[in-house]
């Protein structure tokens, strides 16, 4: 086989033969089930993969992928994921990871059309509309788009605390909202300490009496 995919089956191949080579039992532990204390929820960017910059291996991290890492309240996909991993695997922690470069945010920060997306990125475009004096006043653009990334985490952070899953699991137990920034430039992960946690971090009409 010599085309372009034939090396990701070979791939496949070789991350079998070594994890049965460290632990034999290692995938019958696996297909017994899964119990991991994080979601996950960043970008579809391939240079962001949750488990690789996280050393983390099969099992650890329920993932949730999309262009710009966006929590919307209106989307199934995402609500159905964010209510299996709080309700059925009861996650302890959720991290909105973004990062720096994004080109759904940069997109979102330009006047250009680039087709359906268009849609999906009004979701940036509000948020950035609701900072827009903190964001005019930098002068640098990359500077402006760094932080508009930054800005777009804290949003989804708050996003998913806004949802009836994450407000009813609170009743229940601690369950913790972070907003991460990966830099593909670094391979670093810079944390927001944007942290939500409890239904008094976030504002009086997102609050619902349960
Ligand atoms: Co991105």
């Amino acid at each position: 086989m010599e085309n372009s995919y034939s090396r990701l089956l070979e791939g496949n191949r070789r991350f079998s033969d070594t994890r049965k080579l460290a632990d034999p039992e290692y995938f019958k532990k696996l297909s017994l089930g899964q119990s991991p204390e994080y979601l996950w929820i960043g970008c579809s960017d391939s240079r962001v993969p949750a488990n690789e910059i996280t050393g983390t291996k099969s099992g650890e991290i329920f993932v949730h992928r999309n262009i710009a890492n966006l929590a919307v309240h209106t989307d199934v996909n995402l609500l159905s994921v964010l209510e299996y991993a709080v309700n059925y695997l009861g996650v302890k922690h959720i991290i909105v990871c973004g990062h720096y470069g994004c080109g759904g945010v940069m997109a979102a920060m330009s006047n250009k059309s680039y087709g359906l997306v268009d849609n999906w990125l009004r979701n940036i475009k509000d948020v950035y509309n609701k900072h827009e004096k903190e964001l005019l006043a930098i002068t640098d653009k990359d500077k402006r788009e760094n932080t508009l990334v930054e800005l777009n985490v804290i949003e989804q952070v708050r996003n998913v605390a806004k949802t009836t899953i994450v407000q009813n699991a609170w009743k229940k137990r601690p369950l913790h909202i972070h907003g991460w920034v990966y830099g593909i430039n670094s391979g670093l992960i810079t944390d927001l300490c944007c942290i939500v946690d409890e239904k008094e971090d976030i504002d009086t009409i997102y609050r619902f009496e349960l």
